[in-house]
């Protein structure tokens, strides 16, 4: 039904079709007909909103859903239904039908909640300006807003280095200088810390040559590199490493110390 009406509004042979259509709706015959979208953009009005009131001008939860599928980088079939390049008044924006339209109205909910608590800090009430959580604050552009040390650690850990790397330098490329995800020197070195926290130590080591390639003059990597060597029980290894991290930075006062203590004699 639903296909069979879509394909019948972007017919060529439409007046008849039209015409079978509007019959069908007058005769009401099946819900998914009158669950339809109406065919007009912008709607008239609001039909199955949850948590925007009803009466809200459309315009405004229009700008409001354009700012939604910012903060993901999505677009709108990201939640509803209807087909990416179909004009949008061939979409069904009432349907309640996509896992990620449900999320997403959960998300309002939490939002709407979160802005409440941060209303009731006590210097509010004499603040001129107020800082709002939207969602953009989590998501900054993608829509599963995990951190870019957690995502490159838990790919390594489960598909692999090689795997990481990739996914790395692929979110690199479409990414790099938004918000999205922190490209800086911290990022892999706690990722590869928190792989040899869990015995990964051939992963560890992959990501912080990953690093290198980047940020080659890094003493802090270079002290990274020692104490996972120091983890994974490799004196020999971590003393090279410390001094590489001396050598780079002569103020750098962590390896400076760590160096002192393993070559006591
Ligand atoms: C991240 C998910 C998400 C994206 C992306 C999204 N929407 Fe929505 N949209 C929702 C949710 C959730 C609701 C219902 C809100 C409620 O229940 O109060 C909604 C409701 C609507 C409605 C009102 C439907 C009704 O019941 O009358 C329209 C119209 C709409 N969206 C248009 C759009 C357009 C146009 C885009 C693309 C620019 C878009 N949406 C992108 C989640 C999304
Ligand atoms: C406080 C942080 C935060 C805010 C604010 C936030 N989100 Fe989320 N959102 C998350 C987190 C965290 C996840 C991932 C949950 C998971 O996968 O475990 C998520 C997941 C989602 C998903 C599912 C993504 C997927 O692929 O599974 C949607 C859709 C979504 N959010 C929409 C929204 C919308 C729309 C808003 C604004 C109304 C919003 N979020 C505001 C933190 C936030």
């Amino acid at each position: 039904m639903r296909d069979s009406l879509a394909v019948t509004r972007g017919g060529r042979n439409s007046t008849r079709m039209k015409i079978t259509l509007v019959a069908i709706l007058l005769l009401g015959i099946g819900s998914a007909a009158r669950a339809q979208a109406p065919g007009k953009w912008p709607p008239d009005s609001l039909i199955n909103v949850k948590v925007i009131p009803k009466a809200t001008p459309v315009m405004q939860v229009v700008g409001m859903m354009r700012n939604f599928a910012g903060a993901l980088g999505v677009r709108c079939p990201y939640c509803h239904v209807g087909q990416e390049g179909q004009p949008l008044a061939q979409f069904d924006f009432a349907k309640d039908e996509k896992r990620t339209k449900l999320t997403a109205r959960q998300m309002m909910r939490m939002v709407e909640e979160i802005n409440r608590r941060v209303d009731t800090l006590p210097e509010h009430a004499q603040m001129t300006s107020h800082v709002e959580v939207t969602c953009n604050t989590c998501h900054r552009g993608v829509s599963r807003p995990m951190s870019l040390e957690q995502l490159i650690q838990e790919t390594a850990q489960t598909q692999g280095a090689d795997s990481a790397a990739r996914a790395y330098r692929a979110l690199r490329e479409r990414y790099y200088g938004r918000a999205a995800y922190d490209f800086g020197e911290p990022t892999l070195d706690v990722a590869a810390f928190r792989l040899a926290r869990a015995g990964k130590f051939a992963e560890a080591f992959a990501m912080l040559r990953l690093n290198e390639e980047q940020f080659p003059a890094s003493s802090n990597l270079a002290t990274f590199r020692a104490n996972i060597n120091l983890m994974k029980g490799d004196t020999a290894a971590a003393i090279a490493a410390f001094r590489e991290a001396v050598r780079r930075d002569s103020t750098n006062g962590e390896a400076q110390g760590r160096l002192r203590q393993l070559t006591r004699p």
